[in-house]
């Protein structure tokens, strides 16, 4: 495989958090395959179609650890016992409708397990760079037409998005009091950055309320795809997208501590930003197949509208950029949905992590 970050993760000892989850399983995969000791801490993966079940991931790895990040002690025994270099955060409850539901629970995985990974950074002397993982709803929405930048005020209209929010201020707060610039190399040793996606698509998720799952189970069912929220617009990307952004920017990290801690936000480009409707009829485009069925009412949830991420700091200061247009990420996606009850899953993710990285050629 092509290395796009010259052989930095080649041996280093690097702890993915959310592991057997959707991004956790890819950035698992690429990350071992570039040479990376892989130390997954998660709960057990949702479904038998998971990523991460079929890639068999779990038993390449160094460490396959079941734990819940809620269990500070438990992860101050595995920072311990595993010392890594190197962690990135993503255990999460991810989804917004489902913090409705359970808005406590969402505020004690996402706020203090963030705060208990900070917690376990803070007592060993490895870790040299942390990249914790939120979401573009932190920001406070204001349904504005313009991308939200990094300095922006964090937000949130539902637990999901306000507890990613209250990650974020926690995040800046651990930075300041004990991951400070101004002590590193004295006091500590430590870079702490958090990242900020759209809304990721790719091969491998069946979470509730996403669109990419809601269309493959109803399509793999024979039924037609009932759409919600048919014209909210959301910032479309590929899952290999802002993965690259999160090992560009830990690699960066780890050359200059000082320079690269601070939130950074890894979108899609301006044309990737359409409503779910358009991206819904693109999978049936590929997928060959299925019929759309608007089911918006009045009453449902309060989701944010409008939601836009401006990535022009990545793209100025570390040199990134999305490579795939939106159809591109939508037909590579499909192409993981087509094939993966008849195919080597582990060779599929290789096979599209290579066409992801030839498209920037
Ligand atoms: N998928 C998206 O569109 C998207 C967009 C922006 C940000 N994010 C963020 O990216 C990260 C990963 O999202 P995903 O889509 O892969 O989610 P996912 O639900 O597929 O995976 C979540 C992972 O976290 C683990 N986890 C959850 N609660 C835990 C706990 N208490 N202790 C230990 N592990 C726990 C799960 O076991 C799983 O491995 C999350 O932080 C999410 O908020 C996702």
């Amino acid at each position: 495989m092509i290395d796009i970050f010259d052989n930095f993760y080649r041996g280093k000892r690097v702890l993915v958090t959310g592991h057997t989850g959707f991004k956790g399983s890819w950035l698992s995969i690429w990350l071992y395959e570039l040479g990376a000791e892989v130390i997954g801490v998660a709960k057990k993966p949702f479904t038998e179609c998971d990523n991460y079940v079929l890639s068999g991931i779990g038993s390449k790895i160094k460490a396959d650890i079941r734990a819940d990040i809620c269990d500070g002690e438990r992860m101050k025994q595995i920072f311990a016992e595993f010392q890594p270099d190197i962690v990135f955060h993503l255990a999460a409850q991810p989804l917004v409708r489902l913090s409705y539901e359970m808005p406590v629970e969402t505020y004690a995985t996402n706020v203090m397990g963030t705060i208990n990974i900070m917690e376990a950074i803070r007592a060993t002397n490895n870790v040299k760079v942390g990249v914790m993982i939120t979401t573009d709803k932190c920001y406070e929405n204001k349904e504005q037409i313009w991308g939200y930048r990094e300095n922006e005020p964090m937000g949130g209209y539902d637990p999901y998005s306000s507890s990613k929010g209250a990650a974020e201020i926690a995040i800046a707060s651990w930075r300041c009091s004990f991951f400070n610039s101004a002590d590193y190399g004295k006091k500590h040793h430590v870079s702490l950055a958090s990242v900020r996606a759209g809304n990721v698509i790719g091969g491998g998720d069946w979470a509730l309320d996403r669109i990419i799952p809601d269309c493959i189970k109803a399509l793999e069912a024979g039924k037609d795809i009932d759409i919600r929220n048919p014209q909210a617009i959301r910032p479309w990307q590929h899952v290999l997208e802002p993965l690259s952004g999160y090992m560009l920017l830990a690699s960066k990290m780890w050359k200059e501590p000082t320079k690269y801690c601070e939130g950074w936000n890894f979108g899609p480009r301006a044309e990737s930003i359409v409503p779910v409707w358009d991206v819904a009829t693109d999978v049936i485009k590929n997928y060959g197949s299925g019929q759309l069925n608007d089911i918006s009412t009045p009453n449902t949830l309060h989701e944010a509208k409008l939601l836009m991420l401006d990535i022009s700091k990545a793209k100025f200061l570390l040199g990134w950029e999305p490579r795939m247009n939106i159809h591109q990420c939508i037909a590579l996606t499909v192409d993981w949905y087509k094939r993966y009850k008849d195919e080597d899953v582990y060779a599929l993710c290789l096979e599209q992590i290579e066409t992801y990285l030839a498209y920037g050629k």
